[in-house]
């Protein structure tokens, strides 16, 4: 097929090619024979819609499979699994004829009030992109087009399509922008979706920094970037600043605005070239996906899904090893939740999913016959006698041997279009709870829940499994664990805090009169509860097994090309097979520049040990992970010094730890009038010179400006005491010793002495 040129097309065509044609397809030019493409939500299933369209999952989809969303994907810490998820959606997407599968969503988890946090993997960057990173991979690989979204900044729902987050710029870089650049830079997302919001004033859709600067300019994408469902406030302006493709359709509205712009010369042709042809482009390269050569397998595909939540179910608790269950044991199943699963959320990435199981089916096909008992315990609206519904589930309990308690969050809490206000369960749940617990003390709680919720109850049951959202195969992966078909082996990629008070973004989120500030900086989620020294319910990172891990000393060095390599041997030490999640941290308590959390992840590994079983787990860490990004020369800097290298099963759990040093970069900051002295002195090249400098002064001033006895000071006390001064003010304290031309010349020197 001939590849299309933007060039052949008219001004009205170009124009009506970079906006959609209808809700969820690009325009046709068929007199250039373009065809259109579908593009379509989303990230852990398909929403392709048939008839009525809305970006806000109300109306009907064709049946898809729902797959774990985010927030439990993430939770399996495997990249592998997220590609196999990828790969799946792409081959639905070929059969129904989608061009583009509008995932992954990969923002930071800022506040556990997000409503959408359900749709996110993490409140870490890592975390986020290298699972985000591997889903493009998969999906991809189908040559089906995948869209990073939301970019950027974008970490509430609140006011979402004009609420400005003031972010700095060090905190942009280190914890928001950094999950997209690794996807971008290690797997070229065909789009990348722009965001409702703005940042730091300017909508993201009309951001030239952000859209051309950070994201093609910098990081080399290739790809096209389209702004999210009605995200475009000006698309005069967004155009020249990066935006290709304005969904949906306008109905010819702005399309017009944009060929009158370029008739009266407000803007230049050459823009709407470059965005026509990537629209082309996307378009050429959407019609070489190849047809699937038999449908795709509902069976198989929930079997996936099964498979996959069984992997991201987190066990946050089991004291006494009241988990695994076996099939004999008689068991209270409690809860609407087990008969009525909540297993996704609700907006865009909202699915009509193939089938659904329930975890009461599955419990009773792994349970002996006449083992399982069941009482719903609540209603999920609310509705219905309390009191009877309580009596039921306690009388059900204190026949069984352990009682298994389903809580959760009713769908209404969570959803695309608004956050929460608390992070509590439902007071009618924690009441039945209380009551079940006191019938029956061994008792198990199973939570589903798009985001976390405060676990008052964490010491009053001997075991708890977060369960997240899991997709429509989430109940039997949950039998599989209770019953330990499956070894659990999730871990919490967000810290679940004892209070919604402790969280960092507490007091700036969601904002007021349009702004929110981003005070907590880059300490977000781990950083800031590592930092603060704040107790958590359970920290990040954190989830067990039903076998244990023992970590032999870990090993730390710099290799040739500069990475860091970590080498730690695991061992399964207990009587089952198991995965691990080895997690490396690493911290950097001596930096003079700037505020470092005490640790951060810089890499994770799954690795499954049979029992007695032991690995040597090796990684490479890239030089540049360890870097903060500098204001002064906007790059990314490694600092000079002792690393320590901590190896553990959780950010709290840290099994052994390494000291490694490492060679900084070297900082070429231009010297001025503004820069102090203590700056001066510290330099490496330009301390001498100025040291030199400061001596021909022949003392320092005294705090009344009058003279000092440079000999009752020695050099160190004297850069104290005037280590704040810009250069520049020397002259005035310098009696006349100092002149302009003089400082001019000593500036000029060790400016010199660094280039
Ligand atoms: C959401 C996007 C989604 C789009 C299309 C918007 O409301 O923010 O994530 O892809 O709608 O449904």
């Amino acid at each position: 097929m001939a590849e299309h040129k933007a060039t052949d097309l008219t001004l009205e065509e170009k124009a009506a090619l970079t906006s959609g044609a209808d809700f969820w397809t690009t325009e046709a030019i068929e007199r250039a024979d373009v065809p259109s493409v579908m593009v379509t939500d989303g990230p852990y299933g398909l929403r392709k819609q048939a008839g009525a369209s809305d970006n806000l999952g109300l109306s009907e989809s064709v049946p898809a499979t729902c797959f774990p969303p985010a927030v439990a994907l993430g939770s399996s810490l495997d990249p592998e699994l997220a590609e196999q998820v990828g790969v799946a959606l792409g081959e639905e997407c070929r059969a129904e004829d989608v061009a583009v599968l509008l995932g992954p969503a990969i923002n930071i988890k800022r506040s556990p009030l997000c409503g959408r946090n359900f749709e996110y993997y993490s409140e870490d960057p890592l975390v986020s992109g290298e699972l985000g990173s591997a889903f493009v991979r998969g999906v991809q690989s189908q040559g089906v087009g995948t869209s990073l979204k939301h970019f950027a900044a974008n970490n509430q729902e609140q006011d979402r399509m004009r609420i400005s987050s003031e972010v700095d710029a060090r905190t942009l870089r280190e914890i928001y922008l950094r999950g997209f650049e690794r996807v971008v830079r290690e797997s070229q997302p065909w789009t990348v979706m722009c965001s409702y919001n703005k940042i730091n004033g300017v909508y993201a859709s009309e951001d030239p920094w952000l859209l051309t600067t950070v994201l093609r300019d910098e990081w080399g994408f290739e790809g096209l970037v389209v702004s999210d469902w009605g995200a475009v406030n000006d698309r005069v302006v967004g155009l020249p600043a990066g935006l290709d493709l304005e969904m949906p359709s306008s109905g010819g509205r702005t399309d017009a605005q944009l060929v009158a712009a370029v008739k009266d010369g407000s803007l230049d042709e050459s823009f709407l070239d470059i965005a026509a042809q990537r629209v082309l482009d996307l378009v050429d390269r959407a019609q070489l996906r190849p047809a699937l050569a038999e449908p795709w397998s509902v069976d198989a595909h929930h079997a996936l899904a099964r498979e996959v939540a069984r992997r991201c179910l987190v066990l946050l608790k089991n004291e006494g090893g009241l988990l695994p269950l076996q099939p004999s044991t008689r068991v209270a199943v409690i809860g609407e939740f087990a008969r009525t699963p909540r297993f996704q959320g609700g907006g865009s990435s909202h699915i009509n999913p193939t089938r659904v199981d329930s975890a009461l089916d599955a419990i009773r096909e792994l349970a002996d016959d006449g083992r399982v008992s069941f009482a719903p315990g609540f209603t999920l609206d609310g509705s219905g006698d309390s009191e009877a519904l309580t009596a039921e589930a306690v009388a059900a309990a204190s026949t069984a041997e352990v009682a298994v308690v389903f809580l959760g969050l009713p769908d209404f809490e969570e959803s695309e279009g608004y956050d929460r206000t608390h992070i509590n369960l439902p007071a009618a749940q924690l009441e039945l709870l209380k009551a079940v617990v006191a019938a029956n003390p061994n008792t198990v709680v199973v939570l589903s829940n798009g985001a976390v919720v405060a676990l008052p109850f964490r010491d009053s049951v001997p075991a708890i499994l977060e369960g997240w959202l899991l997709g429509q195969a989430g109940g039997g992966a949950t039998a599989d664990v209770l019953y330990g078909v499956a070894n659990p082996s999730g871990r919490l990629t967000e810290t679940i805090p004892l209070r919604l008070q402790d969280n960092p973004s507490y007091g700036n989120f969601p904002g007021e009169l349009g702004k929110v500030r981003y005070g907590e900086g880059g300490l977000v989620g781990y950083r800031w509860y590592d930092a603060k020294d704040i107790e958590v319910a359970f920290p990040f990172g954190h989830g067990l097994s039903y076998t244990t891990f023992e970590y032999a000393h870990p090993t730390a060095r710099i290799l040739a090309n500069g990475n860091l390599e970590v080498g730690v041997r695991v061992t399964n030490t207990g009587k089952v097979a198991g995965r691990e999640i080895v997690q490396v941290y690493t911290g950097f308590a001596g930096s003079s520049v700037v505020e470092r959390a005490p640790r951060e992840l810089r890499k994770f590994v799954s690795v499954q040990l049979d029992a007695g079983e032991s690995r040597q787990v090796q990684v490479e860490i890239a030089r540049n992970d360890l870097a903060y990004w500098d204001v002064r020369v906007d790059g990314w800097i490694v600092e000079g010094g002792t690393y320590r290298v901590e190896v553990g099963a959780s950010s709290r759990d840290i099994r052994g730890s390494a000291e490694v040093s490492i060679d900084g970069d070297v900082l070429n900051i231009p010297i001025t009038r503004e820069t102090a002295i203590s700056e001066l002195v510290a330099h490496p090249v330009a301390g001498k010179i100025v040291s030199d400098a400061l001596a021909l002064l022949g003392g320092a001033p005294a705090e009344d400006g009058g003279e000092a006895d440079a000999s009752a000071l020695g050099a160190e006390s004297l850069v104290k005491l005037m280590g704040s001064l810009p250069v520049g003010r020397l002259i005035g304290f310098s009696g006349g010793q100092l002149t302009d031309e003089m400082l001019d010349h000593m500036i000029e020197a060790a400016n010199a002495a660094i280039a």
